[in-house]
């Protein structure tokens, strides 16, 4: 038997491959165990921007190789493996699996192989359509009644800063059988909330034939035991009509969207490649205001885009201003190797993108606070998820909106509870659970 351990980086993609990889090591009869403890180390990794990477390839050096006879192994998996797995395994020699995003479904016997003869093991696609997928229900989560489940592998789209399409390959779709079978498996087990991933579930089904994503989410919604539908994330050229009306009807699907704007300047949208302008943008996110009053929409903004103005982000912050996002995840550019942007002029200057993001997240916190000001004394049901990272004897729990907050309280960890919330700040809101005195 061996002991394993995971490390995870990057997005919701990857907490959901890490869980499955557990789930499958957990059913070979393998253990989890402390880092320090195992066998193999799984590095699951993210290639987004050059810091996601420089982080992995840091801890990857502290791995000195183990003295003789100690069957120790690294392992790494995912986005940053398909993009320089055949670097890392020459550079560090610990470092004996490399598997892309794609060829989950060959990592365990691999590594097993790899423990037992020593030999290394290079899974990487090779072609971007090939897919070996890990079919497993992840049984294994960080919390037991909350899951994610992909629904569609790879992106199309080739934004031009973006990695994405070259590491996970083509865009496809799970056959819906085999994700309404894993809902039904995983409510069984316990998961009342889950988050269906893509790069752009909206275009989910567009391969296959009969289904699209709102049918998806009607399918989906009449699992019994199912009580909170999510999915991220959305291309705003593709959010249909209709996708807002299943969200509209369909209680179970819950009021919050991730929907990346990624820059307030037309001409900057074009150079991305992204396929729609702020006016198309403002379309979009109206009807899903109109249709879905207590919505709850965020965003992602890159900042320095190459060639990007002074005027250009003037607009992007005129956008924040103006579409009032509870929250926006914002990066500098991050210039990615083999992508088209990585060949355009007008790189600004890294203070000045420091400037930028600095401004972005100033602006950002007082809409976010006004907005969280704005729902004290509201109530609001909660799916507690256990105590706060932070501050004692509190409880931590989620809104249907995915708000954060805190309150008083021990136990109750999967249950759903009502709370009336007291105060916020920028980033949470804390409560006390209502019908208890004031
Ligand atoms: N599929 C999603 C985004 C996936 S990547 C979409 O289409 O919006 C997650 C976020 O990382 C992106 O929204 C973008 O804001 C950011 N990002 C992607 N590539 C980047 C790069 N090269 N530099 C900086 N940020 C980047
Ligand atoms: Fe990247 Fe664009 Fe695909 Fe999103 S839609 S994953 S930003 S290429
Ligand atoms: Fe990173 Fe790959 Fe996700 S590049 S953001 S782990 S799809």
């Amino acid at each position: 038997m061996f002991g394993f351990a995971l490390k995870i980086y990057g997005c919701q993609m990857n907490v959901y491959d890490g869980d499955r990889i557990a789930s499958e090591f957990l059913a070979r009869g393998w253990k989890e165990v402390a880092e320090e403890e195992a066998d193999v180390v799984v590095y699951v990794t993210c290639s987004i921007r050059d810091k996601a990477e420089q982080k992995v390839r840091s801890e990857l050096g502290r791995h000195a190789p183990k003295g003789e006879g100690r069957h120790r192994l690294v392992a790494v998996v995912g986005c940053m493996a398909q993009r320089v797995g055949r670097e890392l395994l020459s550079r560090f020699p610990q470092v004996r699996v490399v598997c892309g995003p794609r060829h989950l479904g060959r990592l365990a016997e691999a590594v097993e192989a790899s423990l037992r003869g020593g030999e290394t093991a290079v899974l990487l696609d090779d072609d971007p359509r090939a897919l070996d997928d890990l079919e497993r229900v992840p049984t294994r989560r960080l919390l037991p009644f909350k899951s994610y489940v992909t629904i569609a592998h790879g992106c199309d789209n080739f934004c031009t800063y973006c990695i994405v399409p070259h590491v996970r390959g083509r865009f496809q779709s799970r056959r819906p059988e085999a994700i309404v079978d894993e809902v039904r498996a995983l409510v069984d087990g316990g998961v009342v909330e889950v988050t269906l991933l893509g790069q752009n579930v909206n275009s989910y089904g567009t391969d296959l034939e009969g289904i699209s994503f709102a049918g998806l989410l009607r399918s989906l919604s009449a699992v019994k035991g199912l009580r909170r539908l999510r999915f991220a994330t959305n291309h705003p050229k593709d959010l249909t009509g209709e996708v807002i009306a299943a969200m509209a009807e369909e209680s179970v699907v819950c009021p919050a969207v991730n929907l990346p704007i990624q820059s307030g300047s037309d001409r900057v949208l074009h150079l991305m490649n992204r396929g729609y302008d702020v006016a198309a943008y403002a379309d979009r996110i109206g009807s899903l205001r109109a249709a879905l009053p207590e919505v709850a929409v965020t965003s992602d903004l890159i900042v320095a885009f190459p060639g990007e103005t002074e005027e250009d982000f003037s607009l992007s912050m005129e956008a924040l201003r103006r579409f009032r996002f509870d929250q926006v995840h914002s990066a500098a550019y991050s210039p990615r190797p083999g992508t088209a942007a990585a060949a355009f002029d007008g790189a600004v200057p890294a203070v000045e993108a420091r400037r930028r993001i600095n401004a972005v997240n100033d602006l950002q916190l007082d809409i976010a606070r006004e907005i969280n000001e704005a729902l004290v004394g509201r109530t609001f049901e909660l799916l507690v998820e256990g105590p706060a990272p932070r501050g004692e004897g509190l409880l931590q729990g989620r809104t249907r909106t995915d708000k954060v907050v805190l309150f008083p309280g021990r136990g109750l960890e999967g249950c759903f509870v009502d709370v009336v919330v007291e105060s916020s700040d920028a980033w949470s809101l804390r409560g006390r659970l209502s019908g208890e005195g004031s």
